[in-house]
């Protein structure tokens, strides 16, 4: 049996390493759950946030802790564009700098870190990062339009969000545990640019077996099967017939313990007319099914697995080229994320010498 070890857990430096946080924009909460003029407090990957949503409708997040005395900021109250901690009533802007202290004529040199959000997909994302905001994740076949969208429940899983997110692009599972027929999966990695990562399906649909015969009418060319990475944590999947797609962002954060934290946000075209808007309502409810499903087969592993990769074989490139993805993400200093110490590793299959390449794809 043969082992490529650059694969190994112990050689990873980012990739399902709890300890590090890559640069992303990551879900902070459901954006109906923040109304205007509250504070929420957020821990998001090892980091305490109280984020508010001003008068204005404006969603500020910033450092939980106040830096007069450390009260947490989300217990505070929200006027106009600002916060007043509960404590001491300080007063802190938008901007996280002090404005106001009631027994002072004038507020002292004091300030919380605030970070960018953005209201998008009906969550609350916060950038965590040192370089410039990417991409929000989007679904590329939605681009443009307007959406309606819905929550499928939210959970916690035992393990890294990256391997929450390889699932998706692992071929042998989608036979093992989907059951789903024969050989329509061929996808594999193309990279849009340093942070997102798409695959598409190029197989045509076989028409060799019963199941492939009947599904085959509803696919001009290929079974729809694509899946767009943003960053290692978050990812859009549309799957479906030609006349009817669905569609779903897994987005996921890490959290305390080196687990995932998810939500699953299903998305449709926005219809312009009243009847439109209860087929999309319809279909959000099968795009619900689909997403539990799938959610539903994979549930076991997630909560039991040790991931530890020593023995990839062919069917597996799609997970080592989203593994050299991840290994080459920038790591954020955020939370328990120091990004000084981590020197990624290329992984790249594509960088191999085809004797090494062979070898990783070769179980005896
Ligand atoms: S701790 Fe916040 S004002 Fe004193
Ligand atoms: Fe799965």
């Amino acid at each position: 049996m043969m082992i490529d070890s650059k694969y190994r857990n112990k050689n990873l430096q980012v990739f399902n390493n709890d300890t590090v946080v890559t640069e992303g924009w990551y879900w902070a909460l459901q954006s109906r759950e923040l109304k205007i003029g509250k504070a929420k407090a957020v821990r998001l990957s090892g980091k305490d946030l109280a984020i508010f949503r001003t008068e204005s409708g404006k969603v500020v997040a910033m450092d939980a802790y106040c830096p007069h005395r450390g009260a947490h900021l989300a217990g505070g109250t929200v006027e106009g564009e600002a916060l007043r901690c509960y404590y001491h009533h300080w007063k802190f802007n938008e901007d996280g700098k002090c404005v106001d202290v009631p027994c002072l004529k004038k507020a002292p040199k004091a300030e919380v870190s605030t970070y960018p959000t953005e209201d998008h997909y009906g969550l609350i994302w916060v950038w965590v990062g040192q370089g410039q905001p990417h991409e929000l994740p989007i679904v590329p076949d939605l681009e443009g339009h307007d959406v309606d969208v819905t929550f499928a429940k939210p959970y916690v899983k035992n393990c890294h969000p990256n391997i929450v997110m390889s699932d998706a692009i692992d071929v042998q599972h989608f036979r093992s545990v989907h059951r789903i027929p024969g050989n329509i999966l061929h996808i594999e990695g193309r990279k849009i640019n340093d942070n997102t990562l798409r695959y598409d399906n190029v197989a045509a649909m076989p028409t060799d077996t019963v199941i492939g015969r009947l599904l085959a009418p509803f696919y001009k060319k290929q079974l729809t099967y694509s899946l767009c990475y943003w960053g290692g944590c978050a990812g859009s999947v549309t799957v479906g017939p030609d006349f009817q797609r669905y569609h779903i962002i897994y987005a996921n954060r890490l959290g305390d313990n080196g687990v995932s934290e998810g939500q699953v946000i299903l998305l449709t075209k926005r219809s312009k007319n009243a009847l439109g808007r209860i087929y999309g309502k319809a279909l959000l409810g099968a795009t619900r099914i689909v997403s539990d499903y799938f959610a539903n087969g994979d549930t076991p592993q997630f909560d039991s697995i040790k991931f530890d990769f020593k023995t990839p074989i062919k069917d597996d490139k799609t997970i080592l080229t989203f593994m050299s993805h991840v290994e080459g993400l920038p790591v954020a200093d955020w939370g328990f994320s120091k990004p000084n110490k981590i020197n990624s590793v290329d992984l790249s299959p594509a960088s191999k010498s085809k004797e090494t390449e062979d070898e990783a794809c070769t179980i005896s």
